[in-house]
């Protein structure tokens, strides 16, 4: 057999109780994807010929997120030694190499996981291979003992260690590479005769070196990588991490970031070259941003796609659907939804565009509005090439504006307007002179009277 093969265990049945959450935790979002799901995109760089994701019974949710990767029920879950057992029968005859994951784990490299099996296919043979770190404080993590070659002697849980392996730096991150020809038998020997009366899986180290197996520890030296989620201040932490790492690959594209520390990408947002992006950015799901984009401070962003060398912003809000083409302005405090802006296009003030086509060129005048929903039904607004849309204008869906055209400022537009019209639905003005003269002075006799009367009493 290949000894390229690879099966992915993720083990995800602990209950996440520290979440208090109905949410099962490896569901928790970090930039908007379910941890679970991290792991899974990593994971698809191995493309390893199985994956399969041990849950609890009643956790429909998680396996129909990670469809199509099996999953597997542990009922009741007895400790992770007995969490990947419950994957025996599934891997029955597969002998390449089990990497086992802790599904709350979502800042886990790839990269991490290639040097794992690496090492597991390396010369010696190694049984077991044991991702070790060295966190500030080892607290609860097992503790690695190692001989003076470096190999792995045993791993021993914090609650079960002496004072003297307590000192221990080096810690367990939870992830391993195991030989699957011998897992199973490893996990046959495990017993739970521990402190939490648990299986575990970190046992099967010093049962494989009292075989004469090797075991190996791969060092990472980012703590962050391993971190674990087990309560919503952990994950704020974990968003922190990923955050940071989505901001370094922005700019490592091409991307200026004024202040980095305070723009907020999805986990899928794409960015072209030369983008600049102000403070204060906030970017949603499904998110696509073309070359010499430049989006100032204070927008939000969700399931937009930007072309190139449009100006976005400063306050504005891209909503799904929203299609800003090439060169196109959207200004403040100007909220757009599931509409085609053509080239050059510009809403530069304070309107809302939805379910819209806007032609190349056309102006938006500052207070428009596409009244697109009547309590019931949504509508769509086009607007030819090189209109001219003027200031408040109400544009009431269903409704076509013609290529050339000009709305008066403040109409009410319901009817189709044809190309180079110009449409306005405004009452006529009444100009009555010296009124306004007369008005203030009569006001001003009247106050100065009362006023005049009240000291009269006073006195
Ligand atoms: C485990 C390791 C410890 C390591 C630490 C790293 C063991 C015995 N200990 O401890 O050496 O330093 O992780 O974070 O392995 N799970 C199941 N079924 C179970 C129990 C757990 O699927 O019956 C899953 C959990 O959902 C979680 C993972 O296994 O994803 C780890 O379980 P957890 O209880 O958090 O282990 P730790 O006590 O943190
Ligand atoms: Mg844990």
């Amino acid at each position: 057999m290949s000894k390229s093969r690879t099966a992915a265990i993720l083990l995800a049945a602990g209950r996440g109780t520290r979440m208090k959450s109905a949410l099962p935790k490896v569901l928790h979002r970090v930039t908007g994807r379910p941890m679970i799901g991290h792991l899974l995109d990593r994971l698809a760089a191995f493309q390893p010929e199985r994956t399969i994701v041990v849950v609890s019974p009643g956790m429909p949710a998680v396996a129909e997120f990670v469809a199509p990767a099996e999953t597997i029920i542990q009922d009741p879950p007895l400790g992770t030694g007995h969490a990947v057992m419950a994957a025996r029968k599934a891997l029955d005859g597969f002998d390449g190499d089990v990497l086992v994951l802790f599904g709350d784990t979502p800042l886990l490299t790839a990269e991490t996981m290639q040097s794992m099996v690496n090492a597991r296919r390396a010369a010696g043979d190694p049984a077991v291979v044991v991702l070790g770190f060295m966190p500030d404080d080892p607290g609860d993590y097992g503790r690695l003992i190692t001989d003076s070659q470096g190999g792995l002697q045993a791993i021993v849980e914090a609650k079960d260690a002496d004072a003297a392996q307590r000192e221990i730096g080096l810690c367990n991150a939870g992830i391993m590479a195991i030989d699957g020809k011998r897992l199973f038998d490893l996990l046959d020997a495990v017993g739970n005769n521990n402190s939490k009366g648990e299986y575990y899986l970190t046992d099967i180290v010093a049962i494989a070196r009292s075989r004469g197996w090797g075991c190996t520890v791969v060092e990472t030296g980012d703590p962050v990588e391993v971190m674990g989620v087990n309560s919503r201040a952990g994950l704020a932490e974990a968003e922190a991490a990923m955050q940071n790492r989505l901001r370094s690959a922005a700019m490592d594209n091409g991307v200026t970031l004024t202040a980095p520390e305070t723009v907020w990408f999805c986990h899928d947002t794409r960015l072209g070259r030369d983008v600049s992006i102000e403070p204060n950015v906030v970017f949603g799901a499904g998110v696509s941003v073309g070359d010499n984009v430049e989006i100032l401070a204070f927008c939000h962003i969700v399931g937009a796609t930007i072309e190139d060398g449009a100006i976005i912003g400063p306050y504005a809000r891209l909503r799904p659907g929203a299609d800003i083409g090439v060169n196109a302005k959207v200004g403040n405090f100007v909220e757009i939804k599931a509409s085609r802006l053509d080239k050059g296009a510009k809403a530069n003030h304070l309107s809302y565009i939805g379910d819209s086509w806007v032609g190349a060129g056309a102006n938006i005048g500052a207070g428009t509005i596409t009244c697109n929903y009547d309590g019931f039904f949504k509508s769509r607004t086009e607007i030819g090439e090189g209109a001219f849309i003027g200031s408040n204008t109400a544009l009431v869906a269903p409704v076509k504006i013609g290529a050339g055209a000009i709305t008066g400022a403040g109409s009410t537009i319901s009817s189709d307007v044809p190309d180079n019209a110009l449409s306005l639905t405004r009452s006529p003005q009444e100009d009555r002179p010296g009124w306004a003269l007369k008005y203030r002075l009569r006001k001003q006799a009247e106050k100065d009277n009362l006023t005049a009367g009240k000291k009269k009493k006073a006195g």
